[in-house]
């Protein structure tokens, strides 16, 4: 009903996205509360999101993916996001950030061993940049790899790491010569399980998200070959800020699947609840707040959709993902913050959803680069014009 606006999408597009809301309808929405409260990891979406393709949705078909583009790809995001955030970024971290600058960036033999594994969901992936004293300034790299004849041994933590706990594969970013600062640092596609001197760390408990596992992961003494390098040797830098450009794309479509989830709730709740002998839905205080909420979600949605369609094009879309982003994240707070206060006292217990909406949203301004990264991001665009 509220997903009207739908940025002129094509046929194959509209197709997709009542796959992904069918999907996320009868298989997403009954596991949401168990995500939410036992902080669940939601194994077994993993065969069927990738029997429809989700977990590889623009990898190429010659690498077993579903060759969507990335409007499709946001598409998903946000029908599953609708239902439940923890399992849609469980799909956005595996695809945009483990396969997409695999794809961009790999060898084809890197690209034929791990793709078709990625895309089948057979593997997860996740992606390494933020560590312990690293956040926003992801130029200071401090996880070390050195090299030894045609190895190189890695040492060192990594931080938040989305799907850590349970990935098959990582894209790691590490300082191979720090005098060079973002220069010496060089990206690897790591395997996790069963390699020496790779471990996880507990499993953070989080406040929204929480069925998406998180956990730092920790290299001691770790071994790699030169084949598991990504792009040359100091690339790692610009492999990991333009891997974010499209990561960026999808939590800003997360960020709307939420927002809408508090708006369709607030509309239904509004035309139910009485009060004063009437549904709460007839004062203008409540329709100010769901006129407010809906115009400024479709707004995040054709920033969002803009962005993935720039991409598409194969034209620059830094700026416009960073918008997206920021807009869409700050306006998915607001919306859940307004969806709260509709439903009052229910708003705030568990009983409801929508207080969930507001734990998943608040994660969207800060993971992928915070709000204040996001209008850094922005402004530099601006000034280089
Ligand atoms: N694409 C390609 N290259 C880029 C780029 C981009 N988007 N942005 C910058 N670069 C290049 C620049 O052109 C420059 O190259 P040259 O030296 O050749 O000129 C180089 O990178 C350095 O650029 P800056 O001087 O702008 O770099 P900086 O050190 O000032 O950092 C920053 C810029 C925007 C603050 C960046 O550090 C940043 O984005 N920080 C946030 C990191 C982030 O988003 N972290 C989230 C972690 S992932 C996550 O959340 C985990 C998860 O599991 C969900």
């Amino acid at each position: 009903m509220l997903d009207s606006f739908d940025f002129d999408l094509s046929e194959e597009q509209r197709l997709v996205r009542q796959t992904a809301k069918d999907f996320a309808a009868s298989e997403v929405a009954p596991l949401a509360r168990k995500v939410d409260h036992e902080h669940y990891f939601p194994k077994e979406l993993i065969p069927k999101l990738s029997s429809l393709g989700f977990m590889g949705v623009f990898t190429p078909e010659a690498y077993g993916g579903a060759e969507l583009d990335y409007v499709s790809y946001g598409v998903v995001v946000e029908e599953l996001a609708r239902m439940c955030a923890s399992t849609s970024v469980i799909v956005s971290a595996h695809n945009s950030l483990c396969i997409w600058p695999i794809l961009a960036f790999g060898t084809e033999e890197q690209k034929k061993k791990y793709l078709p594994k990625l895309a089948s969901g057979e593997y997860l992936g996740c992606f390494a940049l933020s560590e312990p004293g690293t956040g926003s300034d992801a130029a200071r790299q401090t996880c070390s790899s050195v090299k030894e004849g045609t190895s190189w041994r890695i040492n060192g933590v990594k931080n938040w790491i989305t799907n850590g706990p349970e990935a098959d594969i990582c894209v790691l970013f590490t300082m191979e010569k720090p005098e060079l600062k973002h220069k010496g640092i060089n990206c690897f596609i790591i395997e996790m399980k069963n390699h020496e001197g790779v471990s996880t760390g507990k499993k953070e408990d989080k406040l929204g998200i929480c069925g998406s596992p998180t956990s730092n992961i920790s290299f001691e003494d770790t071994l790699v070959g030169d084949e598991q390098l990504l792009g040359a040797p100091g690339d790692g830098f610009k492999i990991a800020m333009s891997t974010l450009d499209g990561g960026r794309i999808g939590i800003a479509c997360q960020a709307v699947g939420i927002a809408r989830a508090a708006l369709e709730d607030s509309v239904a709740y509004a035309q139910e609840r009485k009060a004063f002998g009437q549904p709460i839905g007839k004062f203008q205080s409540i329709q100010n707040y769901i006129a407010d909420m809906s115009c400024r979600i479709d707004a995040a949605r054709l920033l969002a959709l803009a962005a993935a369609k720039r991409k598409d094009a194969g034209v620059p879309y830094g700026r416009e993902a960073a918008q997206a982003k920021l807009f869409a994240s700050e306006m998915s707070v607001d919306c859940a913050l307004k969806g709260i206060q509709i439903h009052g006292g229910y708003g705030y217990v568990k009983e409801f959803n929508v207080e969930r909406y507001l734990r998943d949203a608040k994660i969207t301004e800060i993971y992928e680069g915070t709000s204040e990264i996001q209008r850094l991001v922005i402004a530099g665009h601006l000034f280089k014009a």
